[in-house]
């Protein structure tokens, strides 16, 4: 007896929970429905007229691709949930004009709350969907809905990808602590991680974390402090709660949480052996400012180019230094401090990706000017088999043949391949960088990538992420922490509530 009324009661409840999940829906739809201001998107499986893409019918309804495509058990759950969600057509409209603008995210994440609560009253969730990770990191936010491609957008392009291709729920929320919060609150129990940065837009993550006070703030050990490049130790639990992309290089073990961007193997188009190639070293520079003193060129004077240049086409036929870049700067800047590609050096302008991946494929050498810093374009290189050439600088007691005691270099976790993948070339060193050129011309190499930037480690390390029993271990860090042993590196790190 006592079993049914807590049963009875729990549905209730639960009925109660899907009446406020369905009224905030509706409220919201209304209100992203009267906004209008325009947006642009780049990826257009993320939007949730994905709903809508046709290929296949079912009693009369019209399934989307991405259902039909599925495994076949997950296809039929997939198929059932889609009916029962469309029962809802006449109500909440499937497909509204909402226009993008501002509140965008929320829209997003409505809807997929929205699928959420379909699934689990109709139990027809598939394996992973109730499992929800929460995107809060403006990066992301940019990627999505602005098409984004920088390093940080490339890694949310992957990691949404993969989660996807698993069937988990993400959830969009901007750089919006409040909203995170307000996201958490109505799902604690499925949500499994938070990506985002501590501070935001709107508030942060200190005004939001749970603490013996605030009960229902989100917990410290959901959180993970996501940051592309490896150096941040940001989390207050510990240091495998700060997540990065990029690997880095330590002799030390550090314990953050990798996960990696993919590296694509190279396919025809773009890829052409290295000896049907011209004679032409790519110079790594979306805008000209990088050969510009502000920018800490790695090769300031820079006649340095055309003097190369002179010397190179003697060895080497027809041999060119080519770059895409562009002037970003306003008009007053532009006219008040002019820029120009130096000398010898022939300028290919604006490209997009695919062009970009084209006329890389067609040279033998990739070449830094000391900006940006741990790009994924080095990583693209290697994959198309094209060396890097990798501007370092020293301390004063820094050892040649020591990376971690350099002062700086260019991509610091390619520094410590050798020839003829890599070549560390000394900053403002013109003898070196001749050299590097000139061998890495002499010595084709077939595609290479890094066994860590491999879409199956990448899947690997967030299988790992999303399988580790993230509250025990956080619960065990925290016990020595009270009793005054500290075993984490990070200088945040403090008392949470678990
Ligand atoms: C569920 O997620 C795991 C990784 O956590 C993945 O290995 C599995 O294939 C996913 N299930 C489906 C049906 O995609
Ligand atoms: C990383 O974790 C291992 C195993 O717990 C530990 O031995 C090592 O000291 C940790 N590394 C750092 C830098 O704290
Ligand atoms: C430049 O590099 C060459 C070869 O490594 C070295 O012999 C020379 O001393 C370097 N010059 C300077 C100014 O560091």
């Amino acid at each position: 007896m006592a079993g049914t009324i807590t049963i009875t009661i729990s549905r209730s409840i639960r009925n109660l929970f899907f009446l406020i999940v369905a009224t905030i829906l509706l409220i919201t739809f209304y209100r992203s429905a009267t906004s209008t201001s325009g947006s642009s998107f780049s990826t257009s499986y993320l939007l949730p007229s994905s709903w809508q893409s046709a290929e296949t019918t079912s009693g009369g309804l019209t399934i989307p691709e991405e259902i039909t495509n599925l495994a076949s058990g997950e296809r039929e759950l997939a198929i059932k949930q889609y009916e029962y969600a469309s029962n809802m057509g006449s109500y909440f409209d499937p497909n509204p004009h909402w226009g993008g603008g501002r509140e965008d995210y929320k829209f997003y994440s409505d809807v997929q709350l929205r699928k959420l609560a379909v699934c689990t009253a109709t139990n027809t969730c598939r394996e992973n969907q109730t499992s929800v990770i929460i995107l809060g990191y403006i990066h992301a936010h940019f990627h999505i809905y602005e098409g984004y491609m920088g390093g940080e957008g490339i890694w949310t392009s992957y990691l949404v990808q993969t989660l996807e291709k698993w069937g988990y729920t993400i959830l969009h929320a901007r750089d919006d602590w409040p909203y995170i919060w307000y996201l958490y609150n109505q799902i604690p129990d499925l949500v499994k991680g938070v990506i985002a940065w501590r501070t935001g837009q709107y508030g942060t993550f200190d005004d939001k974390v749970k603490t013996h006070g605030r009960g229902n703030g989100v917990p410290a050990w959901k959180f993970f402090v996501y940051n592309y490049f490896p150096d941040h130790y940001t989390s207050i639990v510990g240091d495998a709660w700060n997540m990065h992309s990029e690997f880095g290089y330590s002799k030390k073990q550090r314990n953050f949480t990798f996960i990696p961007y993919v590296v694509e193997p190279a396919t025809t188009p773009p890829y052409t052996p290295a000896t049907t190639r011209p004679y032409q070293v790519y110079i790594l520079a979306k805008f000209v400012r990088y050969f510009y003193p502000g920018a800490q060129p790695a090769w300031e004077d820079r006649g340095i180019f055309l003097r190369a240049k002179t010397i190179l086409e003697k060895e080497f036929p027809g041999f060119e230094f080519v770059v895409g870049c562009k002037d970003d700067r306003n008009a007053a800047q532009q006219k008040e401090v002019p820029m120009e590609v130096p000398e010898g050096v022939r300028n290919l302008g604006k490209m997009d990706r695919l062009e970009f991946e084209s006329q890389l494929a067609n040279s033998r050498a990739m070449l830094g000017i000391g900006w940006p810093t741990l790009s994924p374009s080095p990583h693209v290189a290697l994959s198309l088999g094209i060396p890097f050439i990798n501007p370092y600088s020293m301390n004063g007691w820094s050892k040649k043949d020591d990376p971690e005691s350099w002062a700086q270099s260019q991509h610091h976790t390619l520094k410590v391949l050798d020839p003829p993948y890599n070549y560390n070339v000394l900053r403002n060193n013109e003898t070196e960088f001749i050299d590097a050129i000139r061998q890495a011309l002499l010595h084709p190499i077939e595609p290479f990538i890094l066994p860590t930037m491999t879409r199956e480690y990448h899947e690997k390390q967030i299988a790992e992420w999303l399988h580790t029993d993230w509250r025990s271990k956080a619960e065990e860090i925290l016990e020595l922490r009270r009793k005054g042993i500290e075993t984490q590196n990070g200088k945040d790190v403090k008392d949470f509530t678990l």
